[in-house]
């Protein structure tokens, strides 16, 4: 009998894991309705069950299984449930697991085309779709990343390159004005840690202030540049958000473009959250000057329903990205090939996953078509929560929706009556939401990301949330006990 190699399965062996893990797959599924949204976690009991030493004889396949089904999964949060409408986070599509299954199998490294072949070839293919959905043409690249903020942080940097030419050499220690970048007040954090991670330091972004429906003054966008340029700044980048992380509002893409075009700045689109709206017929036209951009980061793991992680970067102009990234080494023996894509010149890292088999296998198993028709699914959602929030007179809208995003108010709450009953939500089962706050208001958003969701889930959020105010009216809200 062949001997199985130390850290291989035998055949036995690997029955029982196959047989384990569809078990596994098939409960979940059928309990994620019921599951607690968030665990509850006593800390120290948690560190206890989980911090052990690792056994010098392992436990085996079926000892492993047993493990994470009494110990991981009990203590994790369920984001796939119906009602989990915090952040911006949608659970796994249903082929997801499979794919990260056989990615992991295959192993690909896709640094360099001839590690990884048909994986430098799919991942192309997902980029030139992704890219194709905003206008991009031929000449235009980019790479998948672990999430939105990479892809910015990979933006900026790019854009730093085409500004600098000699930043590879040189890093940011030459002499020269001081570069700024511009976005908005209702801008997401990731555009603040890029300019911090990359030297540019916090000091020089500008965050411009927002209109009634939270997108960027563009006029202002255009003063405050001039104003630092007549000040001896160079200004060399601009952020619009397609899709604002509170608000979902869409800032005006076509109008910063001409500012960017008038004023030489790359513009870069964060997308991460609303850029894959232009899925939907029905939202198309704000994303109709997408093309325009320099760069565009957005995320496959939330309206593809990618599992964490997969956010992807597209370049208008493809050869800045190498520009940024492309560097020579003797032990590597890449050949290059105009037919072929070696993703280690498009980013930072050397060694990386095959993420693109994921978001291809959902495209293939499922259609463009129902990926469509999903996005239109949330979009109707959040907007029947709108109208139910607006019939509901004890509670207020914060803003009307542009995509997903819903941010309400309880009339009359505090913020920690807002925080209070967040957590009793959570307590009753109810649903997990986040907290809002636009324009120094505070409030409770939800956030509909979750092909699962229905209706009836809307409404009963709704119902209670009346209930929860009503209860609390000259009683509760307002007064420190309701702050629990
Ligand atoms: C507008 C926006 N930008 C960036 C991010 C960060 O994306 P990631 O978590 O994939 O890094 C988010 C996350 O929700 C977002 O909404």
């Amino acid at each position: 009998m062949p001997q199985k190699p130390l850290l291989g399965l035998t055949r036995d062996e690997r029955e029982a894991a196959g047989r384990l893990l569809n078990a596994f797959f098939h409960d979940y599924e059928e309990s994620v309705a019921r599951r607690p949204l968030v665990p509850e976690v006593d800390r120290e009991v948690l560190s206890g069950l989980l911090e052990t030493p690792f056994p010098d004889q392992g436990i085996g396949v079926e000892g492993v299984f047993h493990e994470i089904k009494e110990k991981i999964l009990p203590n994790s949060t369920t984001v796939a449930h119906p009602r989990f409408l915090a952040y911006v986070q949608g659970p796994p599509n249903g082929i997801a697991p499979y794919a990260e299954a056989i990615a992991a199998t295959i192993n690909q490294n896709c640094n360099f085309w001839q590690l990884s072949p048909a994986a430098s070839v799919v991942e192309r293919s997902v980029i030139r779709w992704l890219g194709g959905l905003f206008g991009y043409g031929d000449e235009a690249g980019g790479i998948l990343t672990g999430g939105g903020s990479i892809a910015t942080l990979n933006a900026l940097t790019t854009a730093l390159h085409v500004r600098r030419p000699h930043f590879r050499e040189q890093g940011l220690q030459t002499t020269g004005p001081q570069l700024v970048v511009y976005t908005s007040v209702e801008a997401h954090r990731s555009v603040d840690k890029a300019a911090a991670i990359l030297g540019i330091g916090l000091d020089n972004v500008r965050h411009i202030p927002t209109d009634d429906q939270y997108r960027m003054r563009v006029d202002l966008l255009e003063e405050t540049v001039r104003a630092d340029r007549a000040a001896g700044l160079d200004p060399f980048c601009a952020v619009a958000t397609p899709g604002t992380v509170t608000s979902g509002s869409i800032d005006p893409i076509d109008a910063v473009a001409d500012v960017c075009a008038r004023e030489d700045l790359w513009l870069h689109l964060d997308g991460a959250y609303g850029a894959l709206f232009v899925l939907s017929e029905r939202k198309r036209a704000a994303f109709e000057a997408c093309h325009r951009a320099d760069s565009i980061a957005l995320d496959p793991h939330k309206l593809l329903f990618a599992p964490l992680e997969a956010g992807c970067l597209l370049v208008r102009d493809r050869t800045r990205l190498a520009r940024a990234y492309a560097f020579s080494a003797s032990y590597i023996a890449a050949d290059e090939d105009p037919l072929m894509v070696d993703y280690m010149d498009y980013g930072p890292q050397l060694s990386r996953s095959f993420k693109a088999l994921k978001i291809w296998s959902a495209l293939q198993t499922f259609g463009v078509d129902t990926f469509r028709a999903v996005t239109d699914h949330v979009l109707d959602l959040a907007q029947y929560l709108a109208d139910l929030v607006e019939a509901a007179p004890d509670l207020e809208l914060m803003a009307s929706p542009s995509l997903t995003a819903v941010c309400l108010r309880i009339k009359g709450a505090t913020e920690a009556d807002h925080t209070a009953v967040l957590a009793e939500l959570i307590e009753d089962g109810t649903a997990l939401l986040g907290p809002a706050r636009l324009a120094g208001r505070h409030g409770i958003r939800a956030c509909v990301t979750n092909y699962r969701t229905t209706r009836d889930d809307i409404e009963l959020i709704v119902t209670r949330l009346s209930d929860i105010a009503r209860a609390g009216h000259g009683k509760d809200i307002g007064t420190p006990e309701m702050a629990r």
